[in-house]
């Protein structure tokens, strides 16, 4: 198993976190949009609440780069912040958007992230759950390609 993340900090974090509960994982320094691994090297892939952070354009980049890096056939799971199921979610949303940037997390506020998904690669998209929480609507997509 292997965990990426682009601060150095917070893979100190996932790291100390992972040897308390006696977890294997080798974590390595990257950005999503160019990910430090050969192409087909990946059974699963899974990511969360880390695309609200990247503009349109690193969106796409970073779901090309995750389907060269999975294996035909390889799954992605991805959970982040989805279209609210009803005015009130979206409302809450807006405090997420207020400190995160609105620029990056339009896509995800207008439920955008399964089309995106689909034009950079991926076959087939699924929503598979959609969670209520105090800050707005988590999606959980598993994408194949
Ligand atoms: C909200 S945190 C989520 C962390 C973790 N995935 C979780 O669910 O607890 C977002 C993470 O994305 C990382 N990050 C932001 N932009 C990145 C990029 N372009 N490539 C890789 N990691 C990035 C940040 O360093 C941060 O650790």
């Amino acid at each position: 198993m292997i965990g990426l993340d682009g601060d150095e900090d917070m893979l100190r974090r996932a790291r100390e976190k992972s040897e308390a509960q006696s977890i294997s994982v080798e974590y390595k320094h990257g950005f999503a949009q160019a990910l430090p691994y050969a192409d087909d090297t990946f059974d699963v892939i899974t990511s969360s609440l880390f695309f609200l952070h990247l503009t349109a354009i690193d969106k796409s980049a970073a779901f090309t780069e995750v389907c060269r890096v999975l294996h035909p056939g390889g799954t992605f799971i991805l959970a982040d912040w989805g279209q609210g199921q009803n005015i009130w979610m979206r409302s809450l949303f807006l405090l997420i958007r207020l400190l995160d940037g609105f620029e990056t997390t339009r896509d995800n506020a207008f439920g955008h992230l399964p089309k995106i998904m689909r034009e950079n690669g991926f076959l087939k998209v699924v929503e598979l759950e959609k969670m209520a929480t105090p800050l707005g609507t988590i999606a959980i997509l598993q994408a194949t390609i």
